[in-house]
């Protein structure tokens, strides 16, 4: 009985162990085989392919809108018209290289040259030419009686009016001319060619609506002038002499615009404003002080200077060409 119990023991083991054993063999071979996934997958596919589709209709949307639709207008920036007089002299053509150079880094800017001449001299037109500028090339010559001497004081006689003027006369004319001319946005400023102006200065009188204000350093004996601004409004000046002028600022200091340039047709600069009276001339016929904007930050920042530049000393140059060896006429200075 003990034999038997014994025996059956072992079978069971034996096959216990037998079982274990072709189930491992069966597993381990599993391993081995590749699985058959598509079940698996067949969600995952359909998701992927269904995404892909609507990838491409929309690629089509896009691509359909895009083909259809208008090149969009930016609108277009205010041209700045810059008004500059300017008069036959040893550093001429040094003060309007300096100038040209400083207005190409300016966009949409339209320069009109005002030449104090009997006519356009070779100088300034060749230099025009090759300035790469949008520009309007004009002369007026200063009547005698009203044009500095040699040896007067610069303040005996106010510059660059009878210029001014015309430039003001052809910007009208032109714009007569342009269908539209009247409702053009653009600024009109007044640039000495001495001046030195940071490209800022310009985009910040773009936007100007009216008459727009702002300090210029190094005049009328001042660090600097500026309109005072308090509350957003221009309240006083600050100026070193005679404050109660109806405008004391220098002509660098402010910009028109062309609608109210355009608006107010007989406006211009009196030849015959007293000294320091000549920004006045202009500016009392076109707004009030409470109409101002001021603008560099309320007035608080210096973008233009009125520099103005040393006349040079020829007597080396007379000195030599008295012994017949003065510099060649021919080299343009
Ligand atoms: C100051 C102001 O900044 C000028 O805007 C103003 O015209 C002048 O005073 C004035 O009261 O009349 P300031 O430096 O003294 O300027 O004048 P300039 O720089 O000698 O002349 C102003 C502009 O007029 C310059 O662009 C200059 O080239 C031109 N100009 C000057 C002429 O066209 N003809 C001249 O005989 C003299
Ligand atoms: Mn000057």
């Amino acid at each position: 009985m003990a034999t038997r119990m014994k025996l059956k023991l072992k079978t069971v083991f034996v096959l216990y162990f037998m079982v274990s054993l072709m189930g491992l063999v069966y597993a381990l071979m599993q391993l081995g085989q590749r699985c058959d996934c598509t079940e698996h997958n067949m969600p995952k596919d359909r998701t992927i392919s269904r995404l892909r589709g609507e990838l491409h209709r929309f690629q089509e949307q896009i691509r359909k809108s895009e083909a259809t639709k208008q090149p969009q207008k930016q609108p277009a920036k205010p041209t700045i018209f810059v008004i500059t007089p300017t008069y036959a002299r040893l550093v001429q053509k040094a003060e309007l290289t300096r100038l040209s150079q400083t207005f190409l880094n300016v966009p949409q800017l339209h320069w009109i040259v005002v030449e104090d001449s009997p006519h356009k001299t070779p100088l300034v037109t060749d230099l025009l030419v090759k300035s790469g500028l949008t520009y309007t090339h004009l002369h007026m010559p200063t009547a005698k009686d009203r044009k500095l001497q040699e040896g007067d004081p610069s303040w005996l006689k106010p510059r660059g009016v009878e210029q001014r003027n015309e430039g003001l006369r052809w910007l009208r004319e032109d714009r007569r001319a342009q269908a539209g001319g009247d409702n053009q946005q653009g600024v009109v400023y007044f640039a000495d060619d001495d001046n030195t102006y940071s490209l800022q200065i310009f985009e910040e009188m773009r936007s100007t609506q009216r008459v727009s204000v702002w300090p210029v350093g190094l005049v009328g004996g001042m660090k600097y002038e500026r309109p005072v601004v308090e509350g957003g409004k221009v309240v006083r000046f600050h100026t070193g002499w005679r404050p109660s002028r109806p405008f004391p600022m220098d002509m660098a200091g402010f910009a028109v615009s062309l609608k109210l340039v355009l608006a107010n047709q007989e406006a211009c600069f009196d030849g015959n404003a007293p000294m320091g009276f000549l920004e006045s001339s202009l500016l009392q016929g076109l707004v009030t002080m409470d109409e101002l904007e001021p603008k560099a930050d309320n007035c608080s920042k210096v973008l233009v200077w009125h520099t103005r530049t040393e006349k040079p000393k020829m007597k080396r140059e007379e000195a030599v060409q008295a012994q017949g060896l003065g510099s060649d006429r021919a080299v343009e200075v």
